[in-house]
């Protein structure tokens, strides 16, 4: 089944990338091979039938607000940056629903949401666009701006709604150590990491956390071309078991985290 959901996550990337003019979307996007295995667990907890998403964050690059809509669910993408998909015109090409916000006060009525998506987000709230701040700790302003952007989320999430927040940059990654040597870069830029227990805090003041996991151990793209359909999933299953694993999980690159409205 991951399998084919990843075939489905992979031409998402496509469209998206047509409706843009870009040529090679797996390049192009920030998704990572992992994002099929933590899509499907996140998709169980919502019915395609009648399941409103909200994917906050979704960039100029809307992929999963693209996935999600031929998926059948109710979504709508939202962000404070929106010059690509403007300029672009994702919404009257693709038809995806994206809605442009200050950053602070969502937008919906509450209650709108059974799943918000922040793929790559959080780490970002209060440093957008800022990379001399890129390896700065999270300082008392950017972290009360993402206890309000948290708090947002949960005005508009149902009482049964699920938070699911991916790739929250671990302070300790591999990337400073292994990254350099085998991509050549330095990893994830334009935002902070943090030890679980900032992301623990931060997301418990006003989520009860259900799942709380590490990926992206290995090299964040898979340094080969292999056939997209089936690796990435048996990668992305050691991916996750080595991330996991006591000692190795304090190297592993980011937080996923599930939660639920207190
Ligand atoms: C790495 S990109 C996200 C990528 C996208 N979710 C994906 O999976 O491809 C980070 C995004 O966070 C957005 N962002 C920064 N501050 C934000 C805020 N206060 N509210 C919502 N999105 C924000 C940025 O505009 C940017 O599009």
């Amino acid at each position: 089944m991951t399998t084919d959901l990843t075939r489905r996550i992979q031409q998402s990337y496509q469209e998206v990338a047509d409706a843009c003019g870009i040529e090679n979307a797996r390049h192009q996007s920030f998704a990572s091979a992992n994002d099929a295995i933590l899509l499907e667990k996140v998709l169980k907890n919502v019915e395609s039938e009648g399941g409103r998403v909200l994917d906050l964050g979704c960039c100029g690059y809307p992929w999963v607000t693209n996935f999600l809509r031929n998926e059948g669910y109710e979504v709508v993408g939202t962000d404070v940056y929106k010059p690509t998909w403007y300029d672009k015109d994702l919404v009257g090409k693709l038809g995806v629903p994206l809605v442009a916000y200050d950053g602070h006060d969502l937008p919906f009525k509450a209650g709108s949401f059974d799943l918000v998506l922040m793929f790559g987000v959080l780490e970002h709230v209060g440093v957008w666009k800022t990379s001399e701040e890129k390896y700065r700790e999270c300082n008392p302003e950017v972290t009360k701006h993402r206890r309000d952007v948290l708090d947002e989320v949960q005005r508009v999430l149902s009482d049964e709604g699920v938070l699911y927040i991916t790739k929250f940059p671990n302070t300790h990654g591999r990337d400073k150590y292994l990254s350099k040597m085998i991509n050549g870069d330095i990893g994830h830029l334009n935002s902070e990491r943090a030890r679980p227990e900032y992301l623990r805090d931060l997301i418990g003041e006003s989520f009860e956390i259900r799942s709380f996991f590490a990926d992206g151990l290995l090299p964040h793209r898979i340094p080969f071309d292999l056939p997209f359909s089936s690796v990435p999933n048996t990668y992305s299953k050691v991916d996750k078991l080595l991330s996991n694993a006591p000692l190795l999980k304090e190297f592993a690159q980011n937080y996923c985290v599930i939660a639920t409205p207190r």
